[in-house]
């Protein structure tokens, strides 16, 4: 099948495991986000020929700074390497980066970095990767909320105008969500935006993660009906060779 020739998606990943793969190895947990920025390239590799359009990927929660400072350091600055080192690679396959979260906790060094890669990007139109960096979508509605002034005279564009600022580029609305780990829960991501997602739980840990885990995911995507609210789609007949035949 010929994904590409399908509808734009925009695909969302909770990049789940990292943790759990390296003490199944016995390996320090560092270890599983090291391969984790690993199954993220490939992720990236794999998407637009699917008819990815936009990937964002959950890289570090608000909630994600309980965690002890070593892992935290570690995960900082193993971002700001994964992003320095991509820039090449990203311009090369026209993938524009852009960061969506809270910069102001960030490590100065990873800042400097996330601008330079944005910058250097800002005209690359194949993919659309979008990190979430110490990002919470409760605090993205509430910031947005406060920024709109409360009352009763907020229309939906509006505000998602304004969580749209608050995220730098955001929000669209999220097609397909995937979770790897085994998980199944959000745990604060895109809460506004996936109102409508498909979702698929996958319970291969993210460092297994690789373009054929993509491509099955999207494929499970494509076969499931939207309705949005509505009732199915009437099917469409179609006559084969003087019989009549139902498609959906
Ligand atoms: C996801 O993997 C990466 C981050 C949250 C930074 P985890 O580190 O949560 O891995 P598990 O869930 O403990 O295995
Ligand atoms: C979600 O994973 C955050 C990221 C993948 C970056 P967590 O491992 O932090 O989520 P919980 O704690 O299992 O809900
Ligand atoms: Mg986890």
């Amino acid at each position: 099948m010929n994904f590409a020739l399908q509808s734009a998606l925009h695909v969302a990943v909770i990049m789940d495991g990292n943790g759990r793969w390296a003490t199944l190895r016995g390996l320090p947990r560092m270890a599983g986000h090291q391969a984790g920025s690993e199954a993220l390239r490939r992720a990236v590799e794999a998407a637009p020929d699917l008819g990815v359009t936009a990937l964002t990927a959950y890289a570090f929660s608000c909630d994600n700074w309980k965690r002890p400072a070593e892992e935290v350091d570690a995960i900082m600055a193993l971002l700001g390497w994964y992003l320095r080192d991509e820039i090449p690679r990203m311009l090369a396959d026209r993938v524009r980066l852009s960061v969506i979260g809270r910069r102001d906790r960030l490590p100065d060094s990873l800042v400097g970095v996330i601008d330079e890669a944005e910058a250097a990007t800002r005209g690359c139109n194949r993919l659309h990767l979008r990190l979430a960096i110490d990002y919470s979508a409760r605090e993205s509605i509430l910031t947005a909320t406060g920024l709109c002034g409360g009352g009763t005279n907020v229309t939906p564009e509006r505000f998602e105008q304004t969580l749209a600022a608050t995220h730098r580029g955001g929000p669209q609305p999220v097609d397909l969500l995937i979770r790897t780990g085994g998980e199944q829960r959000l745990s604060d991501f895109l809460l506004w935006e996936c109102a409508y997602a498909e979702l698929v739980f996958i319970r291969r840990m993210w460092p297994d993660f690789g373009g054929s885990d993509l491509a099955k995911a999207v494929t499970e995507f494509r076969r499931r009906e939207r309705r949005f609210g509505d009732v199915p789609a009437p099917p469409i007949p179609v006559p084969v060779l003087g019989q009549e035949r139902w498609l959906h």
